[in-house]
C-alpha cells in the first residue's frame, strides 16, 4: 500500500515516471484516488495491469460486486430493471450504467435533470446496449422511475472531489429522491435495495451528525428502515467486493 504521503507521485515525480517505476516493481497496480487521468496515465505507462479502485468519475470494481449480487439475488442479469436514484452522474452511477449496458440490464437514472449522467456517456451506453438489449432511461419522475424496478440503488448525495459547500443545494435537490418505504413499495414486490456504502442512514457518523445539526435531516439518501430491511442486500454487496476483486486480479494477471 502506497498512501498519499508515501510517494512523490505527481509532486516531485511525474505520474508517468512513477508508473514506469511501479511497473518494474509490481505485477499490477490498483489506484484508488481522485483523478481518472491518473489511472489512465498509470495504465498507459506502467506496462502492467492497472485496476481502477475508485476515481471521482468511475467505480468499476464496485459494479462487478453489484452485478454478482444482483445475479445471486435475482437469478439473472439480462432484462433486470436497475434504477439508480439520487446523484445519477457520480462515480458509482456512471459505472453502474456502463455495467448494466454491457450485461443487458435496463438502467434508469431517476434524478433531477441537472444530475443526469452526461449525454456523452449515455450515448455510449445506449450504443453498447444495442448489442446486449439494455435500455437506458433518464427520468426526474420518482413514481415512473421506480415503478417495476427489480433493483433500487442509491449512493451518497455528495461525492469525493466535491466541496462541502454543495451539501445545502444537493440536499434540497435530492431529498425528494431519498429511497424510503414508498419508493420500495412502488418497485416490484421483491425488489432489492443496493448501496455501495458508506451510507448516511442514521446519525451514527460524524458527517451524518454535522449534516443533522446544520440542516435538520437525520437520514439522507436512504431511510434507516429501508437500509435495515430484508430487501436490503448492502452487506452481500460489500462481501462480494472481495470475491470479484480476486476474480479480476486472476483474470487480468495472465
Ligand atoms: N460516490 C461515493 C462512492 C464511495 C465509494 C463517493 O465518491 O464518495
Amino acid at each position: 500500500y502506497i498512501g498519499p504521503s508515501g510517494s512523490q507521485m505527481g509532486k516531485k515525480e511525474s505520474i508517468r515516471d512513477t508508473a514506469r517505476v511501479l511497473g518494474r516493481l509490481y505485477d499490477g497496480i490498483e489506484y484508488r484516488g481522485f483523478s481518472q487521468e491518473i489511472v489512465n496515465e498509470l495504465s498507459e505507462f506502467s506496462k502492467v495491469p492497472v485496476w481502477n479502485g475508485l476515481t471521482d468519475e468511475f467505480h468499476p470494481t464496485q459494479v462487478l460486486a453489484d452485478l454478482l449480487t444482483i445475479e445471486e439475488k435475482i437469478g439473472r442479469l439480462k432484462g433486470v430493471n436497475c434504477v439508480y436514484m439520487g446523484d445519477a452522474r457520480n462515480n458509482v452511477a456512471n459505472s453502474l450504467m456502463i455495467g448494466c449496458a454491457k450485461m443487458g440490464l435496463n438502467f434508469t437514472a431517476c434524478a433531477p435533470k441537472d444530475l443526469f449522467p452526461s449525454k456523452d456517456l449515455v450515448d455510449k451506453c445506449r450504443e453498447i446496449g444495442k448489442e446486449s438489449g439494455s435500455i437506458i432511461t433518464l427520468t426526474d419522475d420518482i413514481y415512473l422511475g421506480s415503478k417495476n424496478a427489480d433493483v433500487i440503488y442509491t449512493d451518497v448525495w455528495v461525492s469525493m472531489g466535491e466541496p462541502d459547500e454543495v451539501w445545502k443545494e444537493r440536499i434540497n435537490k435530492l431529498k425528494r429522491y431519498q429511497v424510503n418505504v414508498e419508493v420500495m413499495e412502488n418497485a416490484k414486490e421483491n425488489a432489492i435495495f443496493m448501496h455501495c456504502l458508506p451510507a448516511f442512514h442514521d446519525l451514527n457518523t460524524k458527517v451524518g451528525k454535522e449534516i443533522y445539526e446544520k440542516f435538520g435531516i437525520s437520514e439522507m439518501e436512504v431511510t434507516n428502515e429501508v437500509f435495515e430491511s430484508e430487501n436490503s442486500v448492502v452487506f452481500d454487496e460489500a462481501e462480494n467486493r472481495m470475491h470479484t476483486i480476486k476474480a479480476l486480479i486472476l483474470a487480468t494477471l495472465g
